[in-house]
C-alpha cells in the first residue's frame, strides 16, 4: 500500500454553475472514494478548483460585455459554495487565475522548454480581418469535416465528438463577427505527441486495473497516432507564455488547467503553514494519484499531463484514472445550452443534499451512460432512503425509547440467528470496503443498502413487539442488534449520507472511527440514545411533477438553440427530385373519427386532388380553405385511415410547438424550385 493518495476531480469552467451530469461525473466519484478512504485512516488529500482560463469564458464575458475576471469571480464563488452544501469535502478549492498557479504553470513550460521539449512551428491559422484577432478554439464554427455537421467548433465537433483544430473546418466563421477568416502565419510551441507516443504507450501498458472504457479511449488514440499538440494560443486570458518572444501569447487551456491541481495542493500546503508540503504529494513516488473524470476529459489525463509530467521530470504520474461515462437526464443527454439540465443550486432549494447523493450515486455512469429521472429519484427516496434505511432506524430508536427507557439492552443468550445477523456487520463492511477500493461505488452504495435491508427483515421476523410480552430477553436481544446495525450503518453510509449519518450518530451517541473499527458492539450495553427525528421524509408526487414541469419549461424557453438540428447534407440532385408545386385547398372537411386528420381537395391548376394531412390538432377546416399552400406533389399516393392522398402539405414547425402553413402567392400549379 503506498504512503498516501492524493485525489483529483476535474476543475470545473467558471463560466456556469454546476449540473447533476458534473456532479456524477468527477465530484460525487471521488468524494465518496474520499470520504471511505479517509475513514480507513489514510492519508488522503482531495483538490479540486475552477478552471478559470479558455475561450468558453472570454466568449461569456463578451456575450455579457463584461471582463472575463468578472465571469470567473462570479461562478468561482458560486461553485465553491454549492460543493460545499452538497457535501463535496474537497481539502482545497483552488482556481487557475491566482498567484501560485501562474507561478507554477510557468515554471513547469520554462521547464519543458529549456529541457527543448517542444517543437515551436510556424503554421497558418484562421484569422479574423475583422476583429484583427487569431481565432482560437471556440473562436471559430464551421462544418465538421467528419460528420458535416455545420455547427461544429473550432477544437470539437459536439455532433461526432470529434477533436478539431480551426484550419480543419470547413467554411469557417468567425464567432467574433461572423466574418470569413483568412490564413495568416503565426508562431506556436507544441508538445510532441507523436514523438513521445512509445514512452507514453509504454506507461500506459504499464497501469493496473484501469476501467475498460479508459483504457479503450486510450488505446484508439494511441491506434490513430498521437499528432503533436500546440501548448499556446493567441489569446490575450490565460497565462502569458514566459517567453520573450511570445507577446499576445498564452498557456493552452488545457496545459495550464491539469497543472491547476499542482497548483492547488500547493496552496493548501501554504495555508497550513508548509509551503514545500504538495512536494510530498508530487514529487514522492510513494503517492497514488488519482484523476476522477467525465470521459470527455480522457485525452488530456491519460495522455497529454502524463506526457507533460514525464518530460519535465520528478512527478508522479496517475495510478488510476476511474473516468465516468455521461448521465443522461429524463432519457435525453443533459444540454446546458438547451436549458435540459439540474443545476445544483436549484435542487437544493427543494431538496436535501444527502437525497441526492444517494439517489446519483445509486445510478452512476460508470460502465455505460446512465440516466436520472425524477421519478426514480423519487423511488429511491421513498423506497429505499425512506421505507428500507429510515424505517428500520425509526423503528428501532422509537421501540427502544418507548420499552427500553432509551437505553441500550444487554444482549443475553443470543440464538443463532441474532449472532448471525450480527456477524453480517462485518461481513459486509468488509465487502462494501473492498467495492470502494475497486471505484466500484455504485455497488458500495448497494451494499449498504443490503444490510439495512438485512436489518429490516431481522426487526420485521422477530417481532419484538410481540416477544416484549413472552420473553423480554429475546425481545431485548432483537433490539439490540437492532442498534447494533443502526450504529454500524452510521459509520457505513458516511461517504454517501455524510449529513443524515452524522445526525443519526449524535441520537445514537457513536463517535466517528476507523472503517476497521467498525464492528458488531458500537453500542455499549446501558448507553442512553435519543428519540430524534425521522431521517428521511417521502416526497410526494406533486414535488415531483414541479420538477419535471420545470424542466419542460427551461428547454423551452431559457435556451439559446430552440431549434432543430440540420439534417443530413443531401446532393443537388436529390433534392431536384423533389417536385414542388403551389396548390389551392378548395375543400377542407374533418375525418370522422380522427382527432388528426383533415380532407383535403386541392387545385392543382392542371388537375384536382385530394390530400389527408394530420393539422386538425392545429387549424380548423375554414382556417385553411381557400389558401394557397405549398405541396410536395410527386409523393407517391398512400391511404391514410383507408383515405387516398395524393400529396403532402408543407408546414413551418415554429419554435414553440405551433403549426403554420407556407402560404404563397403564387398560382396553383406553379413549380417551386
Ligand atoms: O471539461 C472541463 O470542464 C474542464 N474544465 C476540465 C479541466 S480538468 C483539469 F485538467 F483541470
Ligand atoms: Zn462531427
Amino acid at each position: 500500500m503506498s504512503k498516501r493518495t492524493l485525489v483529483t476531480s476535474a476543475l470545473p469552467y467558471a463560466n456556469g454553475p454546476i449540473h447533476l451530469g458534473h456532479l456524477a461525473g468527477a465530484y460525487l466519484p471521488a468524494d465518496l472514494y474520499v470520504r471511505y478512504k479517509r475513514m480507513t485512516g489514510a492519508d488522503v488529500v482531495y483538490i479540486c478548483g475552477s478552471d478559470e482560463h479558455g475561450v468558453p469564458i472570454t466568449i461569456a464575458a463578451e456575450k455579457e460585455g463584461v471582463s472575463p475576471q468578472d465571469i470567473v469571480d462570479r461562478y468561482h464563488t458560486m461553485n465553491a459554495a454549492v460543493f460545499e452544501q452538497i457535501g463535496i469535502s474537497f481539502d482545497y478549492y483552488g482556481r487557475t487565475s491566482s498567484p501560485v498557479h501562474y507561478e507554477v504553470s510557468s515554471s513547469i513550460f520554462k521547464t519543458l522548454y529549456e529541457k527543448g521539449v517542444f517543437k515551436k512551428k510556424t503554421e497558418l491559422q484562421l484569422f479574423d480581418p475583422e476583429a484583427g484577432k487569431f481565432l482560437a478554439d471556440r473562436y471559430v464554427k464551421g462544418t465538421c469535416p467528419k460528420c458535416a455537421y455545420t455547427e461544429a467548433y473550432g477544437d470539437q465537433c459536439e455532433k461526432c465528438g470529434t477533436s478539431l483544430s480551426p484550419a480543419e473546418l470547413i467554411d469557417p466563421r468567425s464567432m467574433l463577427t461572423g466574418a470569413k477568416p483568412e490564413h495568416r502565419e503565426t508562431e506556436h510551441w507544441y508538445l510532441p505527441l507523436g514523438d513521445l507516443q512509445p514512452e507514453i504507450e509504454t506507461w500506459l501498458n504499464s497501469r493496473e486495473n484501469w476501467k475498460s472504457n479508459v483504457m479503450g479511449q486510450c488505446r484508439s488514440w494511441l491506434n490513430s497516432g498521437l499528432t503533436d499538440r500546440a501548448v499556446t494560443r493567441d489569446l490575450n486570458w490565460g497565462v502569458p507564455v514566459p517567453l520573450e518572444d511570445a507577446a499576445g501569447k498564452v498557456l493552452y487551456v488545457w496545459f495550464d488547467a491539469p497543472i491547476g491541481y499542482i497548483s492547488a495542493t500547493k496552496e493548501w500546503g501554504i495555508q497550513k503553514g508548509d509551503p514545500d508540503l504538495w512536494k510530498t504529494y508530487w514529487m514522492d513516488q510513494d503517492t497514488d494519484l488519482l484523476h476522477f473524470i467525465g470521459k470527455d476529459n480522457i485525452v488530456f489525463h491519460c495522455i497529454m499531463f502524463p506526457a507533460t509530467l514525464m518530460k519535465h521530470g520528478g512527478f508522479v504520474l496517475p495510478k488510476n484514472v476511474p473516468a465516468n461515462e455521461f448521465l443522461n437526464l429524463e432519457g435525453q443527454k443533459l444540454s446546458t445550452s438547451r436549458g435540459w439540465a439540474v443545476w445544483l443550486q436549484d435542487y437544493l432549494k427543494e431538496f436535501d443534499a444527502d437525497t441526492l447523493r444517494y439517489a446519483l450515486g445509486t445510478t452512476l455512469p460508470e460502465t455505460k451512460d446512465s440516466d436520472f429521472s425524477w421519478k426514480e429519484f423519487q423511488s429511491r427516496n421513498n423506497g429505499e432512503l425512506a421505507d428500507i434505511l429510515g424505517n428500520f432506524i425509526f423503528r428501532t430508536i422509537s421501540f427502544t425509547s418507548r420499552f427500553f427507557d432509551g437505553v441500550v439492552p444487554e444482549l443475553i443468550s443470543p440464538t443463532e440467528r441474532d449472532q448471525a445477523t450480527l456477524s453480517e456487520i462485518t461481513r459486509y463492511r468488509d465487502e462494501i470496503a473492498r467495492a470502494y477500493e475497486r471505484f466500484q461505488l455504485r455497488e458500495a452504495i448497494n451494499l449498504t443498502m443490503n444490510l439495512a435491508r438485512a436489518g429490516n427483515k431481522y426487526l420485521t421476523e422477530t417481532e419484538p413487539w410481540k416477544t416484549r410480552k413472552t420473553d423480554l430477553q429475546s425481545c431485548a436481544n432483537s433490539i439490540h442488534v437492532c442498534l447494533q446495525i443502526s450504529a454500524s450503518l452510521s459509520l457505513l453510509f458516511e461517504p454517501v449520507l455524510p449529513h443524515k449519518m452524522k445526525q443519526l450518530r449524535e441520537y445514537l451517541g457513536v463517535k466517528m472511527c476507523e472503517w476497521h473499527e467498525i464492528s458488531s458492539a458500537m453500542l455499549q450495553t446501558g448507553n442512553t440514545i435519543s428519540p430524534g427525528d425521522i431521517l428521511f421524509a417521502k416526497i410526494e408526487d406533486e414535488k415531483i411533477d414541479q420538477q419535471i414541469d420545470l424542466l419542460h419549461q427551461s428547454a423551452n424557453s431559457g435556451s439559446e438553440n430552440k431549434f432543430t438540428a440540420l439534417s443530413d447534407e443531401v446532393e443537388f440532385d436529390d433534392f431536384l427530385k423533389l417536385d414542388l408545386r403551389v396548390a389551392k385547398i378548395i375543400q377542407a372537411e374533418r375525418i370522422p373519427k380522427s382527432k388528426k386528420l383533415l380532407r383535403l381537395q386541392i387545385d392543382l391548376g392542371f388537375e384536382k386532388r385530394q390530400i389527408i394531412s394530420g393539422i386538425a390538432e392545429y387549424f380548423a377546416p375554414d382556417e385553411v380553405l381557400n389558401k394557397s399552400v405549398t405541396i410536395v406533389a410527386n409523393l407517391k399516393p398512400r391511404k391514410i385511415m383507408g383515405e387516398l392522398s395524393q400529396g403532402m402539405i408543407l408546414m413551418a414547425s415554429n419554435t414553440d410547438g405551433s403549426l403554420k402553413l407556407i402560404e404563397t402567392e403564387g398560382e396553383p400549379g406553379a413549380k417551386i424550385s
